[in-house]
């Protein structure tokens, strides 16, 4: 359904912005706007969905939108040169073939960005209308929008196991005083991956399995937004009226609204990269405080944030891989459709010495796991990359100079 392709290109979006910092650059405007425009797009897939039915022309309109938003998604996988993507089965060659530089790529942005922009415009002219209007005129329930799926890759995972557990104890054990639990450590670490782990054991599931939202805050908090996502997620179904009071409501009302909605229930809300402390507070007048046993589990990359959120819980700082996990993680990236530790004998010194530059940083391993995927598992290869990598560092481990260097010099090479 083109709402879903929607969804899932505005969250990639979202994560190509989160390593702007490191992979965007020139683009990260582009692909800022594109992901808005995304965005404001989605509110109407719903109508354009159930009019499509009848009419062609809408039903043309849909299609373009999930053309347009695989398009994005590409540009952007394209762009980061995300790992999981950087396996066979994700991230075929054509992709690489198609990435000549970065310059083609903002270009290539650009393009879509137009034909959003089109697209949005047309609209109009076939009558679709924004999902409260959709409802109050079908006098359906409001139907949910696909939230963020925070689903893992199990097979690409390492560790882990340890952190998933003490984690699990502090959401499912402990006090029935509201608690908002945080994870902080630096970008690329594996926050997000941790706590979609956590998110989906079991143990989680089932003692939260009446209520349990996941949101992605990210660097440009929409409160409004947020809200509605968990709405989204939580049992309740508003009648055609209330759905279209929930349209009009403003950030403080909305906030308002949930709270009351979860004052009764025991909930779980993760509250996915939580910037700054501001942010949290504007988002935390939406979660009530009874003594439910629920609970609040924050990402951030600010201890701040995790202390203002709970003053009385300590943040769980998340690790650096180990070198063997490190050297795990490493054999899955590079090597398509590997899920052991094992490399060929001729590879194993060359990358030994790479992964060590990646310092225990998961999101740079996986990078440099990426880009010797797509290479040819030749040791003259692998040596082409690891010539580039010691010229550039001498002998330092600098963990972003590792990631920009890759992004942007050896990947376009
Ligand atoms: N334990 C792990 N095993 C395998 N891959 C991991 C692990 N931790 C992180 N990654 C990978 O590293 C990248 C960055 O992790 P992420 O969870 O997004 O970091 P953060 O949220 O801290 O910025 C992702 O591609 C993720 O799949
Ligand atoms: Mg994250």
């Amino acid at each position: 359904m083109a709402e879903s392709a929607v969804s899932f290109a505005v969250e990639r979006i979202g994560d190509a912005l989160l390593q702007k910092a490191i992979f965007l650059k020139g683009v990260h405007e582009q692909v800022d706007r594109m992901q808005r425009e995304l965005k404001r797009m989605q509110c109407f897939l719903k109508d354009a969905d159930a009019k499509q039915q009848e009419d062609e022309r809408v039903r043309h309109w849909v299609s373009e939108i999930r053309d347009v938003a695989y398009d994005a998604e590409d540009a952007i996988d394209a762009f980061i040169f995300n790992v999981e993507s950087g396996r066979t089965k994700f991230f075929p060659c054509r992709m690489f073939k198609k990435l000549v530089s970065s310059c083609k790529v903002g270009k290539e942005i650009e393009a879509i960005q137009i034909k959003i922009q089109d697209i949005s415009k047309s609209r109009e002219t076939y009558g679709i209308n924004s999902i409260g209007e959709a409802i109050s005129q079908a006098g359906q329930r409001l139907q949910k929008l696909r939230y963020i799926s925070p689903l893992v890759k199990e097979e690409i995972i390492v560790g882990l196991k340890e952190d998933t557990d003490k984690l699990v104890e502090e959401l499912v054990k402990g006090d029935e005083r509201r608690r908002a639990v945080s994870m902080v450590g630096m970008g690329g670490i594996g926050k997000t991956t941790l706590a979609k782990k956590v998110y989906n054991d079991s143990r989680v599931m089932d003692h939260f399995r009446f209520c349990r939202a996941w949101a992605y805050v990210s660097q440009d908090c929409r409160p409004r937004d947020v809200f509605q996502n968990i709405l989204n997620q939580i049992p309740y179904n508003p009648t055609g009226d209330e759905a279209r009071k929930i349209e009009k409501m403003q950030e403080h009302e909305f906030g308002d609204f949930l709270h009351e909605l979860l004052k009764e229930q025991r909930f779980l809300v993760v509250l996915d990269d939580v910037w700054e402390s501001d942010d949290w507070e504007r988002l935390a007048k939406a979660f009530p405080k009874e003594s439910n046993g629920s609970r609040l589990l924050l990402t951030t990359r600010k201890n701040d944030v995790a202390l203002q959120a709970d003053a009385q819980s300590v943040p769980y700082e998340v690790q650096l891989l180990s070198e063997a996990e490190s050297w795990k993680l490493f054999c899955r990236s590079a090597i398509p459709g590997n899920f052991t530790e094992i490399c060929p004998p001729e590879l194993k010194e060359l990358g030994e010495k790479m992964v060590k530059k990646c310092a225990g940083l998961p999101l740079a391993i996986v990078v440099l796991g990426g880009l010797l995927s797509s290479k040819k598992q030749l040791p003259t290869m692998w040596e082409e990359v690891f010539n580039k990598l010691r010229a550039h560092f001498a002998e330092s481990n600098g963990v972003d100079a590792i990631l920009s260097l890759i992004a942007n010099r050896l990947f376009y090479a």
